[in-house]
């Protein structure tokens, strides 16, 4: 395109008004929201990326998005380079429950607000953040619980339970115990006999139940996995030594994400709890609330159910991860 001399005199007018409306120009502007992601350790974390990103297309938010390998070190660089870029909202799930403080305090001197999804973290200051939306980590698990003791309910002697812990530090891992340990410590039969992390992921998962099997084999009649992967890698362990899943070993699990529905639908897991991962809209509607000075929940919690395996092929076509 060729410009002659009017044209040109009416950009730069146009340019120069721009520059003397720094209100209207940022009534345009996109929002950025820094999002730090634990990893992708699992089928409910991949959901929960996408739902993540697509949300921000939807919502029209520029994404800065930082994926953290599991490893907090890797959540705190992403949080200080979204300070240093001087984004309008941070949001991160943190891989573990301590050892945020600083951090925080610098985004928060920095007027940058943060917002929790998915997981919590346990500083004092609960100024630190703005909200925090995700699951009842502690409630699943005391789901888990009481799937079990009415399942048991009839069991006369001892019943045999070995647990697969997700991320040691990681908010799920110490309140899906906590939760599950409350219900069942009201009936002596109930041992926890093994206990052990699996890191959320499907190797883990199946590498220690292969340990477990090889120490108490036969004597185990439960497994209670943190996460449908672990269960789904513990699930092959347990085939691999000759057992039947979800027969010989009866097994609770939780996310209830399509895998285990596959497996429950193939008869090798007994029940999955329901935790969500699909947080993407919440989250941006929060980053939009924020922006217009709207205040929010300090916490939104997310409404979930509990699926036994009599109900996963009627539940199936439905689910949506
Ligand atoms: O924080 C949520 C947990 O993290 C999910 O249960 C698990 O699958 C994931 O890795």
């Amino acid at each position: 395109m060729t410009l002659n001399r009017r044209t040109l005199t009416t950009a730069i007018a146009a340019a120069s008004l721009g520059a003397l409306l720094p209100a209207a120009a940022l009534a345009q502007k996109k929002i950025v929201l820094g999002f730090s992601q634990v990893g992708a350790e699992s089928e409910w974390r991949t959901a929960n990326t996408e739902s993540i990103k697509s949300a921000a297309k939807d919502a029209g938010i520029e994404l800065k998005f930082s994926d953290a390998q599991q490893k907090q070190e890797n959540q705190i660089k992403a949080i200080r380079s979204f300070i240093a870029q001087k984004v309008d909202v941070i949001a991160f799930s943190p891989v573990v429950e301590s050892g945020w403080e600083t951090v925080l305090r610098e985004a928060k001197a920095a007027k940058i607000p943060v917002v929790l999804t998915d997981r919590s973290v346990n500083t004092k200051d609960d100024t630190l953040y703005v909200s925090f939306m995700g699951s009842d980590f502690i409630e699943e698990g005391r789901k888990a619980g009481r799937w079990l003791v009415e399942k048991m309910k009839d069991q006369k002697g001892e019943v045999n339970i070995v647990e697969l812990q997700g991320t040691v530090g990681s908010a799920p891992a110490i309140d899906r115990k906590k939760g599950f340990e409350e219900i069942i410590k009201a009936d002596p039969k109930f041992k926890i006999i093994r206990s052990q992390t699996g890191d959320f992921t499907r190797a883990k998962g199946k590498e220690v139940m292969e340990a477990f099997l090889k120490a108490d084999g036969k004597k185990i009649n439960v497994l209670y996995a943190h996460n449908d992967d672990m269960a789904i890698g513990a699930i092959q362990a347990i085939e691999e030594a000759g057992m039947k899943p979800a027969k010989d070993i009866t097994i609770i699990s939780i996310d209830a994400v399509k895998g285990a529905f596959e497996a429950m639908i193939a008869g090798k897991l007994n029940v999955s709890v329901e935790c969500s991962p699909l947080l993407g809209p919440q989250l941006m509607s929060a980053v939009k609330d924020i922006k217009a000075g709207k205040t929010l929940p300090k916490r939104i919690v997310t409404e979930e159910t509990i699926f036994p395996m009599e109900v996963a092929a009627q539940e199936f076509p439905k689910r949506k991860y």
